[in-house]
């Protein structure tokens, strides 16, 4: 198929089209023809949801499981984003009551990294950013490894770790051999990791999360070792792999739309509809998956019981039956109840976080550069699907500006 999307090409061939790299930096055409069947049935049996209803629906259905993989995947454990009530919710429970109280008050921090990051360009006049390598990647994996105990020195080995695992969230049939290969390779290593870094900590003596895991205020007492090892790699790939693609997809958005960062630039207010507009138009996590516990009734259609399902989160935020002009970037609008965090019980944890690294990055994008423009456009992408962003964004200024504040 060529870069034209015919009407005539079956759900399969369409989505095939939208996974291809040729197409990473604009899936978007590729999902509107989709959204005409909001849930469908493919060619290798499984069932894709691509409707805001229908997404949100299935979403909150109790006869959907998380549990996405298919049975040679299984893993010895599962972490709580695949799993289901009784379990998830004890997991996510014993997550969330050492999340949420260190994430309050995180702002002047999260300000202060920014800072740092952006005044290492302070001497290039006129000068160049890789706004990914040199502030939307190191700020959230700078802010995630304090938050839970991973020493820095740790970074470049878990980095390349991370990168490596989240390829292995993309259907298998878009994976080379070699990618495969490696991402058993990096399992094993992540385990090895892990198990490591927990033996090391010093449960006793620390305060980051880790720590608090390992200690378990939770009703359901201290969690054993392998819940804290799945525990712990499920929020540092999330803590590395995401936030970046919001920061940078954000950037993205603004360079686009220059009245946009015109107003930002004296308007602190608008980061944050504005933040929620990059969540929608263009998602950091474009798909999820579930599979069906029951036969289920959706849309005109029987999802049978057994079933996988694709959720594309990212068709969803477009869909026209819900928003209004969906392929405008609105910061503005009304209404933006987005898809980009999942919803129900699943909901991302670290929603607030992210939201703060990215209102706070893209406002400092904002005042400090001084007529920044994009060096390529589109920029490069990444190879992951999913967790889609660009692999490096190139932004040339004219001078980097002193943090107004003084700070
Ligand atoms: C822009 C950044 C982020 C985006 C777009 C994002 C998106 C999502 C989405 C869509 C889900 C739901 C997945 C599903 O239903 O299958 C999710 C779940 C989750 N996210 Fe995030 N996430 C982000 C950042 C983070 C960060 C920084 C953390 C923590 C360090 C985090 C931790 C989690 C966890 C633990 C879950 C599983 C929750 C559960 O299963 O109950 N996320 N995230």
């Amino acid at each position: 198929m060529t870069s034209t999307i015919q009407q005539q090409h079956s759900p399969t061939e369409l989505f095939a089209h939208a996974l291809r790299y040729e197409n990473r930096a604009d899936p978007y055409p590729a999902y509107e023809q989709l959204l005409q069947q909001p849930v469908v049935q493919m060619a290798d049996g499984s069932w894709l949801a691509t409707g805001h209803r229908e997404i949100s629906l299935l979403l909150r259905d109790p006869r959907i499981s998380a549990d996405r993989l298919n049975p040679q995947q299984q893993p010895i454990r599962k972490s709580l984003l695949m799993e289901d009530p009784p379990r998830h919710d004890q997991l996510r429970q014993a997550v969330t009551q050492q999340f949420i109280p260190r994430i309050m008050g995180m702002r002047d921090h999260i300000d202060a990294l920014v800072t740092e990051l952006l005044d290492a360009h302070t001497s290039e006049q006129p000068g160049q950013l890789d706004v990914v390598a040199d502030l939307a990647y190191p700020l959230p994996v700078t802010v995630i490894c304090e938050l839970l105990g991973v020493p820095r020195e740790d970074e470049r080995l878990f980095g390349s770790l991370a990168r490596r695992l989240t390829r292995g969230l993309d259907p298998v049939d878009t994976q080379t051999e070699k990618e495969i290969h490696e991402l058993q390779q990096a399992r094993a290593e992540l385990v090895e990791y892990l198990e490591g870094l927990i033996a090391r900590h010093n449960a006793d003596g620390g305060s980051d999360l880790l720590a608090g895991l390992m200690n378990g205020q939770s009703p359901d007492g201290p969690m054993d070792a392998i819940d804290l090892r799945v525990t712990l790699g499920l929020l540092l790939i999330a803590g590395h792999e995401t936030t970046v693609n919001l920061i940078a997809n954000g950037t993205l958005a603004l360079l686009r739309h220059p009245d946009l960062l015109a107003r930002l630039r004296t308007d602190p207010d608008l980061a944050t509809p504005l933040v929620e507009e990059v969540l929608r138009y263009d998602p950091p996590v474009q798909m999820s998956g579930r599979s069906a516990l029951a036969d289920i009734d959706i849309a005109g259609t029987t999802i049978p019981k057994g079933s996988r399902i694709r959720l594309l989160l990212a068709s969803g935020n477009r869909d026209p039956r819900r928003f209004t002009d969906p392929d405008r970037f609105l910061p503005d609008r009304a209404d933006n109840a987005h898809l980009g965090f999942g919803g129900g019980i699943h909901y991302c944890i670290g929603a607030t976080l992210a939201r703060a690294e990215a209102q706070i990055a893209l406002t400092a994008l904002a005042r400090r550069l001084d007529s920044p423009r994009l060096a390529a456009d589109p920029p490069p992408y990444r190879e992951n699907a999913i967790l889609r962003g660009p692999e490096r964004l190139p932004v040339t200024f004219e001078r980097l500006l002193r943090d107004p504040r003084g700070k």
